[in-house]
């Protein structure tokens, strides 16, 4: 078969813009959350076209959906490709979703020129990659890569309650297929770097050696509820003071472990939010990221020391809870040999790059050799509605996808 064969970069952008309608948000971005109507309707959407494409649609227990083209030897495992769908809340258009349907387009083409490969070719949109309605991330992809029971991927738990199980099955995607257990010859994830090396490297595609770590917290202090106007500043018990406080080591912990250390408070909720008394309790979360293991570690002592501390400072009780660890992950030298080869023989300016962001491929690269493509974002923003990528660039990281995975499905 030829392997000159190239993706339709104009089909590929129209899919993109056309799924980017569901969730559209004034701002040009996408509000997608996982497992809502919308994302019902993005899932029906991706099932749809892949039915288009001739392909069989399954779908498993964790409301995966996996897309299959046949090969010659179908008792071949098959070559895997894909992302997710479930956005932020202030989400973009290609987070995720370039990298399902980058692999729908690899179907597509591989259809156009009616190219047979020798393993099968699978596209998957795995469940709520993001974790912003339902942590952990990555939760799905987790449990087929044997991270995660299922029955604990299950009952995670949005704010109001709902769990991922009752979510599935109301909106019909808790699906008949197994978790995982099955072989995958390779799996590969293209998507935009969300970050700015390449743009300012002036690469059009990161070949991806592996994926930083990421450790993720949730922190509850407890003081107490008091008047705002008679309670004497010295007799304070404010739990959103230690809070602060404690904002301050987090980010303080990330500065002190540069150049690679992230330390980000994402999310707080202060308890019971009225001007005029004082703030009796106080959740937030801490997401700290480094590729390096051991530095992980000291960030956690850090943290934890940090937050005793303040605590013990103004009298209040604290509940620290480390709720994921998605540790540094070193990517299969066949696969990113694949990536790098495809990415060379087609003649794209091309860096090795280490992930930042969390991606499914982690998980999958438990139970797969793996890789990723990355492609540049404008001025390296993502998780934010004004996300873009050039036509051009998506193109050719789907152009470096197709390539590799023929030669994988083919090896
Ligand atoms: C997942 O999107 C992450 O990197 O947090
Ligand atoms: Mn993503
Ligand atoms: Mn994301
Ligand atoms: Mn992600």
């Amino acid at each position: 078969m030829s392997t000159n064969i190239r993706i339709n970069g104009d089909r590929l952008w129209q899919s993109l813009m056309r799924l980017a309608e569901i969730g559209a948000t004034e701002k040009g971005g996408v509000c997608r959350l996982a497992l809502t109507d919308l994302d019902r309707e993005a899932r029906d959407l991706f099932v749809s076209w892949c039915k288009d494409a001739g392909c069989t649609v399954t779908i498993d227990k964790m409301g995966n959906i996996f897309a299959r083209r046949a090969g010659r030897d179908n008792s071949l495992p098959p070559i895997m490709t894909g992302s997710h769908l479930d956005t932020q809340p202030t989400g973009g258009k290609f987070d995720g979703a370039y990298g399902v349907l980058a692999g729908l387009e690899v179907i597509r083409t591989l259809n156009d020129h009616g190219a047979e490969t020798q393993a099968p070719v699978e596209v998957v949109a795995w469940t709520n990659e993001e974790g912003s309605r339902f942590a952990p991330a990555m939760v799905a992809s987790g449990v087929f890569g044997g991270a995660f029971d299922l029955d604990y991927a299950l009952s995670r738990a949005d704010t109001e309650g709902k769990t991922m199980g009752e979510e599935l099955k109301r909106i019909g995607y808790f699906g008949d297929q197994e978790v995982g257990g099955r072989k995958v010859g390779a799996f590969f994830e293209a998507h935009i770097e969300q970050g700015p090396i390449l743009e300012a490297e002036k690469k059009q595609v990161g070949v991806v050696q592996g994926v930083q770590g990421i450790r993720w917290y949730e922190i509850v202090v407890t003081g107490q509820e008091a008047h705002a106007g008679p309670t004497p500043m010295k007799r304070r018990k404010d739990a959103l003071v230690g809070a602060a406080r404690m904002v301050g080591h987090v980010n303080r912990i990330g500065l002190e472990h540069q150049p690679y250390a992230c330390a980000t408070v994402g999310m707080m909720q202060v308890s019971p939010n009225s001007r005029n008394t004082i703030p009796g309790k106080v959740f937030f979360t801490v997401d700290f990221r480094h590729p390096d293991e051991a530095i992980l570690n000291k960030m956690d002592a850090a943290l934890r020391k940090a937050c005793e501390d303040e605590a013990r400072a103004i009298g209040l009780s604290l509940d620290l809870k480390e709720i994921w660890y998605s540790p540094p992950v070193k990517f299969a030298r066949e696969c990113v040999s694949a990536v790098e080869g495809a990415a060379k023989s087609l003649g794209y300016a091309h860096m090795p790059i280490i992930s930042g962001a969390g991606h499914d491929a982690v998980y999958l690269s438990r139970v797969a050799p793996t890789a990723m493509v990355f492609v540049p974002c404008e001025d390296g923003i993502s998780h934010n509605e004004i996300e873009n990528a050039s036509k051009d660039d998506v193109a050719a990281g789907c152009d470096v996808l197709l390539r590799a995975m023929i030669e994988r499905a083919n090896a």
